[in-house]
């Protein structure tokens, strides 16, 4: 916990005498605050907002009060009411800096912005959208010595987050409690964060290879088509996704047979190739007595309703549409239920999409707010659209990937979900929504990724290319280069646009392309590692620069480059003919070749490797399950005393079996004291049964020394 100089001292310590006392602050003389946590405190504007207060949609659980404020807490929000709007407000110190706000185009550093946390179909977005697909009413704070701390609007209402003098949070609705967190550093706040809103599931380790999607491939000979010019190309990937025209009239869980007359076959073909399949599925229900999501949903009753008390109608692609309660434990059950005869066609993952909810031709492109949702009691019971819309888009993801984990108990679900709120990483990954094929989206998908990854969603990723607009070949190469080396990557564009597969621009950016995938694929025994410690942990698998230093106030604002883990700085060239940015953490990085030739491509990010650090790399494969890891290459940057060590994460790739302990964590040291390096490795932890990999070494020499 940090004071920020002796009269910051003074006037915290005052205050926090009042809120202990239940006294009087500024805005609002009855605010109170209870301990939840070793490191999180809860505050509300007063003891009747705490007795009134409703059930938090983003918590993991509810989280009693355990005692008092501490006595020496730091950070007190100041309570007050705009236009009788409530507002909570935090002032900071000079050097402090702001991150998170969920998925926010612009910069990675926040201070200065606005930004209204309400799920939004953003077609098109751009630099000044104020709201995107997702909710997070969290505001990350790193201080000038590199402490930090986090505030948590814990309210699933419109919420408008106001940084740009201080942090200041203002709702629709009742008054909202207000959590605190206290951290030595921006990663102990974050953890702090996954500890309180849950972290993601561990994906299977297919759902890490590269993704292939366009709206939409079809018929069924296109997809075979592109699947086998990844293989022919020798062009790495893993899954190939169905669009919504793999439906019979936009109709979800059924399967239009003209174009795909044999989806489960089709579906065997690409497995024997070494693919998956992704299929989407959104919640507009086609209002059509006779097909049969419909009529049973209609028996349970399962539809949002409107105001006057009949279900609710919108407009979305498959025409006039219902919309699933997800607030109702029936309904999630019913609609969980849905995707049992559905896997069974073969499809492994599942993609959850306009669940905004979007509707096609009325004001702010969703439904009503006074819309009516009998929610579960534990949710806060029945009550309007406008205290459900924010989570709507969660309740679907949860409700599929509790369908899909029936469905098939043996395998772990994946499903992306474009609306979320904070604490639906739980249930699912995310991307960026419609982007658009210009220089300033790719930059922005970098800090895009890494804000949600301080924001508990580690992840997700953009439309590679570009989902609007062509493009040129140069910026498809170079988006490449850069999604590739984040956590979940997908190229995808939209309907009518050019082809935007790895080859479609031609040779040259075609071998850029396999240099940036071939890379992805000998990393990925790093980034199921990283994707195996952010699900326990909440780390981001993607890391901002101050990740590194925290206090170094160089760091703070850099966001074309980016830490993968702790050990990989990315340097990317983010306008066409712009030099790479130039500031790097302190310490000695060196730059790496992960596969031949792609020191030599001026499109890829360069890379580089932290002093003392062991990276383990994969064997070159097409697809996630090739083969058993049977050799690790470890690429060493030994540190001034001659040492390095790495960790690596193994397990079957999918099911529950490192639950009862199927699992490996190596750990490497490697030493250069005697003249050969030396290489112990141990395991750490787990009785994984495979072969332990054999180990070679790769020294690299340091840049800077
Ligand atoms: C939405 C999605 C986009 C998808 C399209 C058709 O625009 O954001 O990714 O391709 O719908 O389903």
């Amino acid at each position: 916990m940090k004071m920020n100089g002796p009269a910051g001292l003074r006037i915290r310590l005052i205050l926090i005498f009042w809120v202990a006392a239940a006294g009087a602050l500024a805005q609002t003389p009855s605010a109170v605050g209870e301990r939840i946590t070793p490191h999180s405190v809860r505050f509300f504007s007063s003891q009747e907002a705490r007795a009134h207060a409703r059930p938090s949609l983003c918590l993991k659980e509810p989280l009693p009060a355990t005692g008092p404020v501490p006595g020496d807490w730091a950070v007190v929000p100041g309570f007050g009411r705009v236009q009788g709007r409530p507002t909570a407000a935090v002032s900071i110190a000079e050097g402090t800096d702001l991150y998170g706000t969920g998925e926010v185009p612009g910069p990675l550093r926040r201070n200065g912005t606005r930004t209204v946390a309400w799920n939004t179909d953003a077609y098109a977005w751009n630099a000044g959208s104020m709201s995107l697909y997702q909710s997070h009413p969290w505001v990350l704070a790193v201080r000038a010595d590199g402490t930090a701390f986090g505030v948590l609007a814990d309210t699933p209402q419109r919420c408008l987050i106001d940084l740009r003098a201080g942090i200041r949070f203002e709702a629709s609705g009742p008054d909202f409690p207000v959590i605190v967190c206290e951290g030595d550093s921006p990663q102990d706040v974050v953890r702090e964060l996954a500890r309180l809103t849950g972290t993601m599931s561990l994906p299977p380790r297919w759902a890490l290879g590269y993704h292939q999607c366009r709206y939409s491939y079809t018929p069924d000979s296109r997809v075979r088509e592109v699947a086998s010019q990844f293989r022919k190309r020798h062009i790495p990937c893993d899954v190939i996704w169905l669009d919504i025209d793999y439906m019979e009239g936009f109709r979800c869980f059924t399967v239009n047979t003209w174009d795909f007359p044999d989806l489960r076959d089709l579906n065997d073909d690409l497995r024997a190739d070494g693919f998956r399949t992704v299929t989407i599925i959104d919640p507009g229900i086609k209002r059509e007595p006779g097909y049969h999501v419909f009529d049973s949903g209609e028996r349970i009753d399962a539809w949002v309703r409107a105001a006057g008390g009949a279900p609710y109608v919108g407009s979305v692609w498959p025409g006039q549409c219902v919309f699933p309660d997800f607030t109702r434990t029936d309904v999630r059950d019913w609609w969980g239920g849905l995707y049992g005869r559905f896997l069974a066609l073969g499809v492994d993952g599942i993609w959850n999409d306009m669940n905004e909810p979007a509707v096609f031709n009325v004001p702010g492109k969703t439904m009503p707010l006074t819309n009516i949702h009998r929610a579960d009691a534990a949710l806060g019971g029945t009550d309007t659209h406008a205290r459900y819309h924010n989570v709507y888009g969660m309740l679907m993801a949860r409700a599929t990937f509790a369908g899909c984990r029936t469905a098939r108990p043996e395998r772990r679900p994946f499903v992306l979900t474009r609306a979320n709120h904070l604490g639906g990483q739980r249930w699912a990954a995310t991307w960026t929504g419609d982007n658009v094929a210009t220089w300033q989206h790719m930059d922005m998908s970098i800090s895009g990724v890494l804000n949600l990854g301080l924001s508990g969603q580690p992840l997700a990723g953009p439309d590679i290319g570009g989902f609007t607009g062509a493009g040129s070949g140069r910026l498809f190469a170079r988006w490449m280069g850069i999604g590739s080396l984040l956590p979940f990557a997908r190229g995808h564009t939209g309907k009518g646009n050019i082809d935007k597969e790895p080859w479609a621009f031609g040779p040259e950016v075609e071998a850029t392309c396999r240099l940036a995938l071939q890379r992805r694929y000998r990393l990925l025994p790093y980034l199921y590692t990283l994707a195996r410690e952010a699900s326990v942990t909440g780390l981001p698998m993607v890391r901002p620069l101050f990740f590194a230093d925290p206090a170094d106030a160089r760091l703070r604002d850099q966001d074309d480059s980016f830490l993968l883990g702790d050990d990989l700085l990315v340097v990317c060239r983010t306008s066409p003919d712009g030099d790479p940015p130039q500031t790097m953490p302190r310490g000695n990085w060196a730059r790496v070749s992960i596969v031949p030739g792609d020191l030599d491509d001026p499109e890829l990010p360069s890379l580089y490797l932290r002093e003392g650090a062991a990276l383990p790399l994969g064997p070159l494969v097409e697809f996630s399950d090739e083969k058993p890891l049977d050799e690790v290459e470890l690429l060493v940057n030994l540190d001034a005393q001659g040492v390095a060590a790495g960790r690596l994460y193994e397990d079957a790739g999918d099911g529950y079996g490192y639950r009862s302990g199927e699992y490996r964590i190596m750990r490497w040291k490697v030493d250069r004291m005697t003249r050969d390096p030396r290489i112990v490795g141990d395991v750490e932890e787990g009785n994984y049964s495979q072969p332990l990999p054999a180990t070679t070494v790769r020294l690299v020499e340091s840049a800077t020394r």
